[in-house]
C-alpha cells in the first residue's frame, strides 16, 4: 500500500543526517558533559556546537539557549519560571485562546495558584487583535505569551507588533515557536521576544529534546532543580545525543529555509487548490495571508473529521484533525471553536501538514484518494444528503 504522511505538525521523520550526527554519542562518545575528563570534554564540545547552531537559527547568543526535553518543557519553564520570579511585581499574565495545551494548561495551573490570566480572543482568521492586547495590559502584567504559528491552522501572529507593545510597557514576552522556527525565518531581536520555545522533532530532529531561548538578563526561577547544568537554568545531565540531533536539525533547517518556502509552499498550494476544486463545499479554516507554507486546515461539510481520518488511514494516508494531535482526545478543536466556527464546521475539519520531505507522489495520491473518500462518506450521511437536496431545491426555485 502507498504510504502518505501529511501529519508533519504532529511530528516529522528524522533526517538521516541528524541520526548520523547523533549516533557516535550513544556508544563511543558517551561522556557526561559535566565530567572533567576527555570523555566529558568531548560531550561538552558537542553540546556547545549544537548550542551555537540553535542560536544561529534564531539570531541569539549561544548562552541564551537552554536545552530542555522539548516544547512542552520549554513552555512550562518559560511561563512558570517568569511567574515565580516576578510574582513580587505582579500576578497577571496574558495569553491567547488558541495556544497549545502546553501553554494553556500551565496558565490554568497558575490561576489555581492565585495568578490571573487574560485569554485573548482571535478573529475568523485565527489572529489576535492588537487592540484587545492593549486593553488587556495592566499595571501588574508580568508576561505576555503569544504563539508564533498555530499548530492547527498555521496562522502566523504579528509578533513584531506584540513585541513592540510589550517592550513599551516593560512586560516580558514569550512565544511558542515550535511550529515556525526552522520553517520560516525567526529572529528573536527582530520579533522582540524575551523567551522563545523550540522543539527538535518538528524539524526532522529527535523526539524529547527542545530549547528555550532566554534573553540575557531576564531573571526567572528554574523549573527543574538538581544541578548547575545549563547555567543553573535547568538541572539534569544533558541529553547529549538529543542535543546534538537538535543542533544538526537546526543547522539543516536554516540552510533549507528558502527551499521550504518555495517547494513546500508550492506542494501545499497544489494540494489545497486541488482539493477545493475536486470537493464541493470544502472550506479553508484560518488565514491564507498570514499562514505557514506547509499547513492547510479544511472543513468538508457533512463529513465527520475523525471518521475521515480513520478512513484515510486505512488507505495509507496519515492526516490529523488538529485537535487530536496534542492530546489524542476526540474533543472538538479549541482553536477552531475560538475562531468562532459552528460545531458542524469544527467537527468536519482536517489538518494536512507537509515537510521538506514531502514528495509530489504523496500530494498526487492525496488528491486521488481524498475526494472519493469524502464523497463516499457524504453519500452515507443522511444529514448531508438532506442539506444537499435542500440547497438544490433552493437553487431550482431561484432559477424558476
Ligand atoms: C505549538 C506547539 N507547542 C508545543 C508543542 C509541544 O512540543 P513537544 O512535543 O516537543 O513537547 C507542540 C507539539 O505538538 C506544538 O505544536
Amino acid at each position: 500500500m502507498r504510504r502518505v504522511y501529511l501529519d508533519n505538525n504532529a511530528t516529522t521523520r528524522m533526517d538521516p543526517r541528524v541520526l548520523e550526527a547523533m549516533s557516535p554519542h550513544f556508544l563511543q562518545d558517551f561522556g557526561n558533559a559535566s565530567s572533567i575528563h576527555e570523555f566529558g570534554q568531548q560531550a561538552r564540545e558537542a553540546v556547545e556546537t549544537a548550542r551555537q547552531a540553535v542560536a544561529d537559527l534564531i539570531g541569539c547568543l549561544p548562552k541564551e539557549i537552554v536545552f530542555t526535553s522539548g516544547g512542552t518543557e520549554s513552555d512550562n519553564t518559560a511561563i512558570r519560571g517568569i511567574a515565580a520570579g516576578h510574582s513580587g511585581k505582579g500576578r497577571h499574565l496574558i495569553t491567547t485562546t488558541i495556544e497549545h495545551p502546553a501553554v494553556l494548561r500551565t496558565m490554568e495551573r497558575l490561576e489555581e495558584e492565585g495568578f490571573q490570566v487574560t485569554y485573548l480572543p482571535v478573529d475568523r482568521q485565527g489572529l489576535i487583535r492588537l487592540d484587545d492586547l492593549r486593553a488587556a495590559v495592566r499595571e501588574d502584567t508580568i508576561l505576555i505569551s503569544v504563539m508564533h504559528a498555530n499548530n492547527e491552522t498555521g496562522a502566523i501572529q504579528d509578533l513584531r507588533a506584540v513585541g513592540r507593545l510589550a517592550r513599551k510597557k516593560g512586560i516580558l514576552f514569550h512565544s511558542d515557536a515550535v511550529q515556525s522556527a526552522g520553517k520560516i525565518p525567526v529572529d528573536v531581536n527582530d520579533l522582540g521576544v524575551d523567551l522563545l520555545t523550540l522543539s527538535a522533532h518538528k524539524i526532522h530532529g529527535p523526539k524529547g529534546v527542545g530549547a528555550l531561548y532566554i534573553r540575557h538578563g531576564v531573571e526567572m526561577k528554574s523549573l527543574l532543580l538538581g544541578g548547575s547544568h545549563e547555567r543553573g537554568r535547568r538541572g539534569g545531565t544533558e541529553n547529549v545525543p538529543g542535543i546534538v540531533g537538535l543542533g544538526k536539525a537546526a543547522a539543516l533547517a536554516r540552510k533549507g529555509l528558502a527551499d521550504f518556502d518555495l517547494r513546500v509552499r508550492s506542494l501545499r498550494d497544489r494540494l489545497e487548490t486541488g482539493l477545493l476544486e475536486r470537493i464541493p463545499q470544502a472550506r479553508i479554516n484560518g488565514s491564507t495571508l498570514r499562514r505557514m507554507p506547509h499547513t492547510t486546515n479544511l472543513s468538508f461539510r457533512g463529513v465527520e473529521g475523525e471518521a475521515l481520518l480513520i478512513s484515510l488511514d486505512l488507505q495509507g494516508i496519515a492526516v490529523s484533525t488538529g485537535a487530536a494531535c496534542s492530546s489524542g482526545s476526540l474533543e472538538p478543536s479549541h482553536v477552531l471553536k475560538a475562531m468562532g466556527f459552528q460545531n458542524r464546521r469544527v467537527e468536519s475539519a482536517l489538518r494536512l501538514s507537509l515537510s521538506r520531505m514531502t514528495i509530489e507522489e504523496e500530494i498526487a495520491t492525496a488528491l486521488d484518494v481524498l475526494p472519493s473518500t469524502v464523497q463516499r462518506m457524504r453519500e452515507l450521511s443522511p444529514l448531508y444528503r438532506e442539506s444537499r437536496n435542500r440547497v438544490q431545491r433552493e437553487g431550482q426555485r431561484a432559477h424558476s
